[in-house]
């Protein structure tokens, strides 16, 4: 039995090739306190580990989180009504300020206002009209190469239009937007992980010290340690029963997908 789950384990290793995650963890799943203290977004108070006010929030990391953004004054706040937001840059409604759409053209002081979106089909939309819609919070409007406008996914980098390619923190590279991957990396101090976008899945890497030492993805967290593991993985794993585990996607429906997994892993198990 044990041999045939190694061997489950390892063909899913090999479909996925590396480590991915998708969800941050749930602060209060951090429950040391200098673990906790070490995630940019939580909180140590009362003994407990709790998510950040937006006031303490740093400047840089304040307008990636969809509850937080930088208000008119550059201070950090819980995101507002999207009427509360201009920006420089068109995408950055969007991006910056939650799930906000934006006028399509700059008012009269230079700045893009930020609006509620109200959900389009990106497909029907004529060209003028099409930058800064959504479909969903997830799905926004843009115009593709052949300037037509098309829908794509706010998680993942893979051929978004180039001219907002590095906007959301993707590689440009030969006319092709994608995700950076571990071997983008050149340093030993930055091989930690790579992000699809800002909000996409995260993949873990490795530095391999030999030779030729590289950044490859990593297959497995066994050198992490219970200090280790949350900081060298964006907060995406946690520390359980002695070993580092992703996160689940909310802490509340964790054991409904746990059960399912162990369905699907019994299916296998009948099909062999
Ligand atoms: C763009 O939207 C405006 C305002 O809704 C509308 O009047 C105009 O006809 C649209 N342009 C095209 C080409 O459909
Ligand atoms: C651009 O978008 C249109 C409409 O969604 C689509 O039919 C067309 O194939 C797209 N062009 C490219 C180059 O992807
Ligand atoms: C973390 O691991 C160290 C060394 O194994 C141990 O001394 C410490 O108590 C652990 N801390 C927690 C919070 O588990």
């Amino acid at each position: 039995m044990i041999n045939l789950i190694s061997i489950i384990q390892i063909f899913i290793f090999n479909i996925l090739g590396a480590l991915i995650a998708k969800y941050q963890c749930d602060c209060s799943l951090f429950v040391d306190e200098v673990v906790c203290l070490g995630i940019e977004t939580c909180d140590w108070i009362n003994d407990l580990c709790v998510q950040k006010d937006c006031s303490n929030i740093d400047e840089i990391e304040c307008d990636l989180m969809g509850k937080c953004s930088l208000n008119p004054e550059g201070k950090c706040e819980a995101t507002q009504f999207c009427q509360e937001y201009q920006v420089k840059d068109e995408i950055d409604c969007m991006i910056k300020k939650g799930n906000c759409a934006a006028q399509n053209k700059k008012n009269d002081a230079g700045f893009y206002q930020c609006k509620n979106y109200i959900s389009v089909d990106c497909n029907s939309l004529a060209a003028e009209n099409c930058t800064n819609n959504y479909e969903d919070g997830q799905t926004f409007c843009w115009l593709n190469s052949t300037k037509q406008c098309q829908s794509y996914s706010i998680n993942s980098c893979e051929g978004l239009p180039l001219d907002i390619c590095s906007k959301l923190n993707c590689k440009t590279s030969i006319g092709i937007c994608s995700s950076f991957k571990c071997s983008d990396i050149t340093s030993q101090d930055q091989c930690k992980y790579v992000k699809d976008g800002y909000w996409g899945v995260l993949t873990l890497c490795n530095w391999k010290d030999d030779s030729n030492p590289t950044c490859i993805d990593r297959i497995d967290t066994k050198d992490f340690t219970n200090q280790t593991c949350s900081k060298l993985t964006d907060a995406r794993y946690y520390w359980k029963d002695e070993s580092c585990v992703s996160c689940p996607k909310n802490y509340e429906d964790n054991s409904n997908s746990q059960v399912y997994l162990i369905l699907y892993l019994i299916c296998i198990l009948i099909e062999l």
